[in-house]
């Protein structure tokens, strides 16, 4: 009965990197890899496109794509007002169930697996000589866990501390497949994309170069 109350375990190849942030490589299949890519190349078709967001007058080297609701610095609205006016694509349901499969997955309690319900997603595409600064995730009202996938070409992922964009943080490698998921103590800790490795994409994953990464969150916000 007490495996009732326990919270699940995590799986057998997780990491904890810091309390609350957890990797676990290698969980998507390859099979999942290629037809999670193959959605983000009909979502990159619009009705919002692809685009590099501009963040204090300096456009971005990522770009990215929304679902559910459309991430500006630094809010969230349903319609890409800073790109075209258009409504970001509706949140998948399918997203919601991978979410909470991954929190699952990461050893979260059940209570909190089964209330996950992510409502939108930045989808990201780096190319080879993309970086993402240190920042936080913090312009969504809900302090839910922030679950991301990546596929295509391996990133050096640097995971810090939630007081300031210096030491003491972790560089690791998020290679194609891999879950990162981080909550809790951690749901506000800087982290950023420092390296995008050239020719690491493993054929089949549905990308031939560059990085997909998806962060699925809650926002927390209503309508
Ligand atoms: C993000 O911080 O929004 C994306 C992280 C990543 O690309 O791994
Ligand atoms: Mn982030």
């Amino acid at each position: 009965m007490t495996a009732l109350f326990t919270p699940q375990l995590p799986e057998r190849d997780a990491q904890e990197i810091t309390p609350g942030a957890t990797h676990v490589p290698n969980w998507l299949t390859l099979e999942q890899q290629q037809w999670i890519a193959h959605r983000f190349h009909e979502w990159a078709r619009g009705p919002v496109p692809l685009r590099a967001a501009t963040v204090r007058g300096h456009q971005m080297s990522v770009r990215t794509v929304c679902l559910g609701w459309h991430w500006q610095p630094y809010r969230y609205t349903r319609a890409a007002t800073d790109v075209n006016g258009a409504c970001a694509l509706p949140f998948p349901d399918w997203m919601i169930r991978l979410g909470r499969h991954a929190l699952q997955a990461t050893g979260h309690e059940t209570a909190t697996t089964g209330s996950y319900t992510p409502d939108t997603a930045l989808v990201n595409y780096y190319d080879t000589n993309a970086r993402l600064g240190m920042h936080q995730d913090k312009d969504e009202e809900s302090r839910a866990p922030v679950v991301s996938l990546s596929i295509g070409d391996t990133c050096t992922f640097r995971f810090g501390n939630t007081e300031s964009r210096t030491k003491p943080y972790s560089d690791l490698l998020l290679a194609s497949g891999d879950l990162f998921v981080f909550g809790g103590p951690a749901r506000l800790a800087f982290h950023g994309v420092t390296k995008v490795h050239a020719d690491t994409a493993p054929a089949g994953c549905g990308i031939s170069s560059g990085r997909i990464n998806i962060t699925m969150r809650m926002t927390g916000l209503d309508g």
